[in-house]
């Protein structure tokens, strides 16, 4: 009897490790040490061994039966772990796509440069506590102008060349000013955040002018805003944009949802080229102290509170960085121009 165990044994160990599904090992399991295993079947034929078999077989039995758990339950975490490892490998990335993507003679993309400096402005407002908000491109009347103290018969709309959907409701934002409107609905002040995004208007387009363009749009709201606060921001900003202090001034402006309103310049000399027109004051940023009308539609008693916004020209910027002479570059797709900004 004892030899029968020491075969019963060894005849599942040498089954187990052929297997590689759960349910055939649970199955094997069943056929040694379940109710009607073979195991069983010896301990129920115990009552007619000798005294010192049953001695020996008792012990035996317990110790096989223990095994026999082990073994199970490593050769399941095993089948487990293959099945993992073969998902895994299935879905690996082949690094060497890039290089089998170049013999085809295709080229491997970068960012395209307002991408870069988006990122770039992003990164400096974040590590002076703003959070970046979005904005839907297809917005209503209220957001794009109502919210922001542009009503229906306002002359500023038409500053303002504006793609509307048939239903005369909906339109391309014009700007991202929108996101002002957005970020007051979504939270108490004090608070600060930019926005970023395309913009669109129904232009001709010419070296300087493009139907869709980039904005970046900052706001802050609290108590005690002051112009002093705004022009820290932004020559802040400046600074690490162009890595070094910029000279600027402040020009009054008008834009509804502000008052005051400004211009800000920054003193420009374009390298290499003398005194000459690419030289003196460039108009970058408009910017203001939120005018209260816009704080009340975005839910923020104007009493309490007070604050600035700015609006950033995306394209402006990475011209001005660049000394890119024509904006129609930026979206050309051309690789030529794009291949020149690349950046890993
Ligand atoms: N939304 C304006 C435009 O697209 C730009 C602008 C001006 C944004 C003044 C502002 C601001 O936040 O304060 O022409």
């Amino acid at each position: 009897m004892v030899q029968k165990l020491d075969e019963i044994f060894n005849d599942f160990k040498s089954k187990i490790e052929s297997l590689d599904k759960a349910a055939d090992v649970l199955s094997l399991k069943a056929t040694v040490i379940g109710k009607k295993g073979s195991l069983a079947e010896i301990l129920k034929s115990l009552k007619d061994a000798t005294p010192e078999e049953r001695k020996e077989i008792g012990p035996k039995s317990n110790q096989i039966k223990a095994d026999i758990e082990k073994m199970v339950v490593a050769k399941l975490q095993q089948i487990e772990k293959d099945e993992i490892d073969k998902k895994l490998a299935e879905n690996t990335i082949d690094f060497s796509l890039t290089d089998s993507i170049m013999d085809k003679g295709l080229q491997a993309a970068g960012l395209h440069p307002v991408t870069q400096i988006q990122q770039e402005i992003e990164d400096i407002f974040i590590s002076m506590g703003f959070d970046v908000l979005d904005g839907p491109h297809i917005e209503d009347d209220f957001h794009n102008f109502e919210a922001l103290n542009i009503p229906e018969t306002h002359p500023a709309r038409d500053m303002q060349d504006t793609f509307w959907f048939k239903d005369m409701k909906h339109l391309l934002r014009t700007h991202t000013s929108t996101i002002q409107v957005r970020g007051m609905e979504s939270r108490k002040p004090p608070f600060k955040f930019v926005g970023p995004g395309k913009v669109f208007r129904c232009e001709r387009t010419d070296a300087t002018h493009e139907m869709c363009f980039h904005q970046l749009e900052g706001m802050m709201v609290g108590k005690d805003i002051t112009v002093g606060n705004l022009i820290y921001f932004m020559k802040t900003l400046l600074r690490e944009i162009f890595q070094k202090d910029m000279e600027v001034r402040l020009r009054p402006g008008y834009f509804p949802f502000v008052e005051p309103g400004f211009e800000l310049d920054i003193r420009w000399k374009k390298p290499g080229k003398g005194e000459s027109k690419h030289s003196g004051w460039l108009e970058l940023l408009p910017c203001g102290m939120v005018h209260p009308n816009v704080l009340k539609a975005g839910g923020i008693d104007p009493e309490k509170y007070n604050g600035f916004a700015f609006g950033l020209g995306l394209d402006r910027l990475v011209m001005v960085k660049y000394m890119i002479e024509d904006i129609r570059h930026l979206h050309s797709g051309d690789l030529r121009f794009n291949k020149q900004f690349k950046m890993y």
